[in-house]
């Protein structure tokens, strides 16, 4: 009678971990799925992550893609989900993007000093806008 009971418990107490970890899963996959649809291209997030550090402090007093405030620079929100650049209407590709960046424009500073890694971690951090 112990035995079976103890049994009983464990296997109930099987079921609810089984049950949990399956619960846990489908919420990953689910929000896995929108994230991916969402920046179409997929960057690692630790990227992503560096990438908005740098936006902040370097960017984000022209481009503010958060508030919708006017600034002087044009808004990179869904940028990579354009086919042309804002203002030069280039294609959207990493090297025109990077290009801008390290070059300027006619109305945005250059960052020439800006290196490999900190470019590649912007260029993350605008894929997920
Ligand atoms: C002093 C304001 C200012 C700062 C700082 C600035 N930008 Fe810009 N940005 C602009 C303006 C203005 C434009 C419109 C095009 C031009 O005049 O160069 C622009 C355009 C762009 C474009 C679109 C280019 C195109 O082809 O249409 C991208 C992408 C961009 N900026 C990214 C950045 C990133 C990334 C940073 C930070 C490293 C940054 N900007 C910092 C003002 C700024």
């Amino acid at each position: 009678m112990q035995l079976g009971s103890t049994f009983k418990r464990t296997a109930l107490l099987a079921l609810a971990l089984a049950l949990s970890v399956g619960l846990a899963q489908a919420h990953q996959t689910s929000g896995h799925n929108e994230q991916a649809a969402k920046a179409q291209t997929q960057v690692p997030p630790e990227m992503a992550a560096q990438g908005k550090e740098h936006f902040q402090h370097y960017c984000q007093t022209c481009h503010n893609p958060q508030d919708g405030s006017p600034r002087r620079g044009p808004d990179l929100a869904g940028l990579y989900q354009r086919k042309l650049t804002p203002a030069m209407k280039h294609p959207v590709t990493d090297a025109n993007i990077s290009g801008h960046i390290k070059q300027g424009g006619p109305r945005m500073p250059p960052f020439p000093w800006l290196d490999k890694r900190e470019i590649s971690a912007l260029l993350a951090y605008l894929k997920t806008l």
